[in-house]
């Protein structure tokens, strides 16, 4: 089935953050988390409203009111429908500024739930498109993997082309299910400005920093073949590596240092941060059934966790 009409996934980026910005590889893959949108007509002539709220009804920490604004005439303008009156309720179990691509999920539950309230059918790559033009009046400069994970819903090798949102994805084959243990830093961390950070590095020297980007390409290439193997200990290996060269760019942050201790003390094959850095989000990998110790030993220390799977 493809994806649902109302839903943007959440995703966590395997092996290949902040050097995908750079027109590298990277491999992502959506987590069983989302943000579901329903939108509604009123004949008040009052601006379009985006309301956020959780799956549970409860007001969550409400988007800024100009960037919600800005979205809501973004999405009304390019897809040629009416904005006064337009409310979208927003549902979501995905947690915010956490490395899990909340943002880009976001912007494709409300551009789809927006043409689905006036009927429109848009493809997958119109609303992935669209949606990276949401990324952009919130993150600045974003790669394009978020919103194109957040669309297509399957674990996808992604790489950007082009600064106006060109990029090639295939797809990722895995021969079973890979367990991902994920654990909340708790900290929450701005995508925008870690990114940033590395581009303030890598304009000082270019070249030092091109050739982290580069190690890091060769590791997403190697892990493709790991996924397609199954070979889960060559895959950890990867995601250990990389996570040093993320370290290297200085994105990593004391709490995700300590998810990751823990999770390769308790079994953990792989583990590194996933998305921005900065805080955020920590995932792991282990052989099927081996995530639970991981899981139980975060959550012990008094981490926020969650179990996906790689299909
Ligand atoms: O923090 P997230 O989930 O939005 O992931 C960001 C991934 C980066 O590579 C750091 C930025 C990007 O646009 O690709």
């Amino acid at each position: 089935p493809g994806p649902d009409a109302h839903v943007g996934y959440g995703k966590i980026i395997l092996l290949g953050e902040h050097s995908v910005v750079y027109g590298h590889h990277a491999i992502a893959a959506p987590i069983g988390l989302s943000v579901r949108a329903e939108a509604t007509r009123t004949t008040s002539s009052a601006e379009p409203v985006i309301a956020d709220w959780s799956v549970d009804g409860s007001l969550r920490e409400p988007i800024r009111e100009d960037i919600s604004h800005r979205v809501a005439a973004l999405i009304t303008g390019r897809l040629g429908v009416p904005a006064a009156g337009l409310r979208v309720e927003v549902f979501s179990d995905l947690p915010r500024a956490s490395g899990l691509g909340a943002s880009a999920a976001f912007a494709v539950a409300v551009i789809r739930a927006v043409a689905s309230r006036f009927d429109l059918r848009l493809s997958d790559a119109e609303v992935s498109n669209l949606a990276f033009e949401c990324e952009r009046i919130v993150h600045g400069t974003p790669s394009g993997i978020d919103n194109t994970v957040a669309t297509f819903g399957r674990p996808v090798l992604f790489r950007k082309t082009d600064a106006a949102g060109g990029h090639e994805i295939h797809d990722i084959v895995t021969p079973y299910p890979i367990p991902v243990a994920i654990g909340l830093s708790g900290v929450h961390a701005l995508t925008s400005q870690t990114v940033s950070l590395v581009r303030t590095a890598w304009q000082k020297n270019p070249a030092r920093y091109d050739s982290i980007f580069a190690q890091i390409d060769a590791l997403v290439l190697a892990g493709v073949d790991a996924l397609r193997h199954g070979d889960i200990a060559e895959l950890g290996e990867l995601m250990n590596i990389n996570q040093g060269l993320l370290n290297a760019l200085q994105v990593s942050s004391p709490e995700i240092e300590q998810l990751v201790a823990i999770a390769r003390r308790a079994g953990a094959l792989g583990a590194k941060l996933t998305g921005g850095g900065g805080g955020g989000a920590m995932i792991a990998i282990a052989e099927p059934g081996g995530t639970e110790p991981i899981i139980a030993a975060m959550r012990r220390a008094g981490f926020a966790t969650y179990l996906t799977e790689l299909r």
